[in-house]
């Protein structure tokens, strides 16, 4: 008989700033899972925990004027720190571990030592480039325009005596282990992995595991100026909250075969590569899957603390309710792909999936129950045809929401409960109960059509529970269903409620929002942050090497049209204009912003330019002029607007 455990693990997350919803979205999705493990009949280990060592949250420390366990102290288990969002998300974690652990620490260098005992690791010399903000090592020729390519963020030099991990010996086995099975998910995931850090060129290349420019980090016990890179601590956090090299636990054996790692794609390098490889040198049996699920972004940019556009899942949460923001972020966004977050669609779900259809179909059911039988039940079975295509959709629920739940498709799970509640609606409207209510000949009928709502509510709610426990206690509260009522078997039969269950109508369980008023709100609210984060501008002060006004005056601003626009091959940034200027002739100018702009948006456009600098060559081709642009920084990212100007300036008109 298959075994039911399951072991399923978040990343362990920074604690160099507040959590943000990014961070709330992934352990949600856990929590779900979890959960839905546990309501299914397994033994369910949930891990969650902090990543406390490495250069940024010593940095940070260093800011602040404290050390550095205190400054994660604080963000950790500080008033409305991580352990409290955890707990106002409501979210079931059997265990939390930080990586400052007395027990993890140990281990850790335990590990380190066995690895290097075994030749796996050796000492040589790291040169290369260094993301602070990842805590991620590259070498030149991975960079995407000299950036990070994780994170695409400044890199700094870093040159140091280190330790390396022969990674190079384990490619083939990883490479068979992505490649030859489902070990890595989604699927999409595993070519960009083999292609870019397996099969690239030079091959997987052993990975730098110490460190000797800061100290905040488990000290090699072997070799004390060094600390053992934070990946290689952070990673084995998952086999040594289980007991590895410790005895603070004792279940490794149990639950580790069944491990499954749910990561942002941004960490699916070390999950997928790293990790195994470190696992086969130590001969560790690997974890079952790895599972890259996609960024929440904003205005098509990745939420960063270290960007500051972070939205704060503390506001959302008070604002509109614990379970209302799980079901959002789980039924808005494909767990595999980005999605693109916003206050109009969180507040556009709650009113329409949670107020409107979920909320209409308990009320109405309920009140109708107190109504036309003063809120006890009989369970008549007077079936009619109209009723069948909703009791088929409900006995057929649960096997196809099981199908999409264990491929962590919470979204397509969701939209078959949806499905069933939209049709029960639909029901209302067939059926007519209040018409019933008129003839007493059909009591009985009417008994039988209130029955088949409440039963659907109770299975959808059996359903739901991973996603929104506490209101799904609520509406069986409501509903009156008994504890046998609420049970994962129970959600796959129909007719389960007892004869004469007596419904409670409370009040709604997902107020309608106001939607105007709350975005205004949190609009405000936004802009004050904003505003607070905002540095002041410095403007150029006058000095003797300033521009003069001849100066000035020689230049040669003029406005042109965009006549054709177009991305430059092999070049990311690049994007190269034909241009009107007036002259009668093409002109062509070369800009650097194709991160701000698709060249199909330009077209058409009549924009500022200065035209009398010297031709200049890029990516073999001549640029004559420069496009003028306004540039500010929000949030801590660089912002570029092209001048655009009015089309009524013809071609060639000069500025002055
Ligand atoms: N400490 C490492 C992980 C070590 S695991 C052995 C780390 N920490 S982190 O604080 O940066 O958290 C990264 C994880 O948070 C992502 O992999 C993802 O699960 C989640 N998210 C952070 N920002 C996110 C979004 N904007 N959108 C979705 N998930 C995001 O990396």
């Amino acid at each position: 008989m298959e075994e039911k455990v399951f072991y399923i693990t978040t990343p362990i997350y920074y604690p160099s700033d507040k959590l943000h919803i990014g961070h709330t979205y992934c352990t949600v999705a856990t929590d779900a899972m979890a959960r839905y493990k546990r309501l299914t009949g397994y033994d369910v280990m949930f891990l969650t925990g902090t990543d406390e060592h490495g250069q940024k949250i010593e940095d940070k420390a260093k800011e602040a004027g404290v050390t550095p366990k205190e400054f994660v102290d604080r963000i950790v288990t500080g008033e409305r720190g991580i352990l409290d969002l955890w707990k106002l998300m409501n979210i079931s974690n059997d265990r939390f571990i930080r990586t400052t652990d007395e027990y993890h620490v140990k281990a850790i260098q335990r590990v380190f030592r066995r690895m290097y005992d075994k030749g796996d690791i050796y000492k040589g010399t790291y040169k290369g480039k260094y993301c602070k903000p990842c805590e991620s090592f590259w070498t030149e020729s991975q960079l995407v325009d000299g950036k990070c390519p994780d994170c695409g963020r400044e890199v700094q030099d870093a040159e140091e005596e280190a330790y390396f991990f022969r990674a190079s010996k384990y490619a083939g086995r990883v490479r068979d282990l992505l490649t030859g099975t489902d070990f890595l998910e989604p699927a999409s995931r595993v070519n960009e992995m083999v292609n870019n850090f397996i099969d690239c060129e030079g091959g997987l290349q052993d990975l730098c595991v110490s460190r000797t420019s800061f100290t905040w980090g488990i000290p090699v016990d072997f070799d004390e100026k060094h600390v053992v890179y934070v990946w290689l601590d952070a990673l084995f956090n998952y086999m040594t909250a289980l007991g590895l090299e410790n005895d603070a636990h004792d279940d490794l054996d149990k639950y580790w075969p069944h491990a499954v790692h749910f990561v942002g794609k941004e960490i699916v390098r070390f999950h997928s590569i790293y990790w195994p490889a470190f696992l086969m040198s130590l001969d560790l049996p690997l974890p079952r899957k790895v599972y890259g699920h996609g960024w929440l972004v904003m205005d098509g940019g990745k939420m960063s603390k270290s960007k500051g556009n972070v939205v704060d899942p503390y506001i959302l949460a008070e604002r509109f309710g614990v379970d209302a923001l799980r079901f959002f972020l789980l039924r808005t966004f494909p767990f595999g792909s980005d999605g693109n977050f916003s206050n109009e669609l969180l507040i556009n779900t709650i009113n329409v999936d949670l107020a409107n259809d979920l909320g209409n179909l308990v009320s109405r059911s309920t009140a109708m129950v107190e109504k036309y039988f003063g809120g006890a039940l009989p369970k008549t079975g007077v079936s009619e045809p109209v009723d069948e295509e909703l009791l088929a959709m409900a006995k057929a629920l649960r096997g196809r929401y099981e199908a999409q739940m264990e491929r962590f498709q919470f979204q397509n799970a969701l939209e078959e409960i949806f499905k069933l509640i939209q049709r029960a609606n639909k029901y209302i409207d067939e059926t007519a109960p209040w018409v019933l209510a008129k003839d007493e000949a059909k009591r009985d009928r009417l008994a039988a059509v209130l029955y088949n709502l409440l039963e659907t509510v109770r299975i959808c709610a059996v359903l739901l529970t991973p996603f929104m426990p506490a209101s799904c206690d609520k509406i069986f509260d409501q509903i009156g269903a008994a504890a046998c009522e609420r049970t994962w078997d129970s959600a796959a039969a129909f007719g389960v409620l007892h004869d004469g269950v007596t419904v409670r109508k409370g009040e709604a369980v997902f107020p309608r929002i106001d939607a105007e008023k709350e975005l205004a709100e949190l609009e405000a609210l936004e802009a004050a942050a904003k505003k607070g984060a905002a540095p002041a501008i410095e403007l150029e002060p006058y000095a003797a090497e300033s521009v003069d006004f001849d100066t000035f005056c020689k230049s040669d601003f003029r406005a042109v049209k965009v006549k054709a626009c177009e991305a430059v091959k092999k070049s990311e940034k690049l994007l190269r204009f034909t241009l009107d200027d007036g002259s009668g002739a093409d002109r062509q100018i070369l800009s650097g912003i194709h991160k701000f702009y698709e060249p199909e948006q330009l077209v058409g456009k009549t924009l500022l330019a200065i035209l009398n600098l010297p031709p200049r060559k890029m990516m073999g081709l001549e640029s004559c002029g420069m496009l003028i642009s306004a540039v500010h920084r929000e949030n801590g990212e660089e912002k570029l607007h092209l001048v655009i100007l009015d089309d009524a300036i013809p071609a060639g008109a000069k500025m002055c």
